[in-house]
């Protein structure tokens, strides 16, 4: 009897870790939206009215790097391996992951940028300009393309 409840034990223990693999592999791979449902649909189809030009990517890569402060979480490389990273859980986005880019429209990108998340994205919206969002979503997309 001792034999079995342990194999008990060990058996629920090995299901509750396999229950946080699963929530976290979930969270890695499926991206959940971070606007609440009912609003996805419309946030969804924000166009973007800046074209993703060389002008409008070069102004996005400054303000990353610049005033924006991005670097200090998302790091250099956008792969959310900055400075202050360590801090955050669930950690920066990696720009780098197809999937996110994938699974992300322009206007989600754009009203995680104003509004931040409730996982420790700040909000941009009263200090940068409209233009200015934008022109990082165009940037934040080059790192789904060639890197
Ligand atoms: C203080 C740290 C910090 C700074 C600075 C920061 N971010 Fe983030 N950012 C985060 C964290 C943490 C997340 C992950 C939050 C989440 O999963 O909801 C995130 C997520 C994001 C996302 C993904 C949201 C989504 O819908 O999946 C975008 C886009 C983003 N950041 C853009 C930026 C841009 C652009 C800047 C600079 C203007 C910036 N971030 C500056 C911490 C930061």
């Amino acid at each position: 009897m001792p034999n079995k409840s342990a194999l008990m034990a060990t058996l629920l223990a090995l299901a509750a870790v396999a229950a946080l693999c699963a929530g976290a592999s979930a969270e890695d791979e499926d991206f959940p939206p971070r606007v609440n449902p009912g609003r996805l649909p419309s946030v969804q189809k924000i166009m973007n009215p800046v074209a993703p030009d060389s002008v409008s990517i070069a102004a996005g890569r400054e303000i990353f790097f610049g005033k924006g402060l991005c670097t200090s979480c998302h790091g250099d490389t956008g792969r959310g391996n900055g400075p202050a990273a360590p801090s955050f859980n669930p950690p920066p986005r990696d720009f780098t992951n197809a999937g996110w880019q994938k699974v992300r429209t322009d206007g989600e990108i754009f009203i995680s940028i104003t509004e931040g998340t409730q996982f420790g994205m700040l909000a941009y919206g009263d200090n940068l300009t409209d233009k200015e969002r934008w022109d990082l979503v165009n940037y934040l997309r080059t790192f789904g393309k060639s890197r």
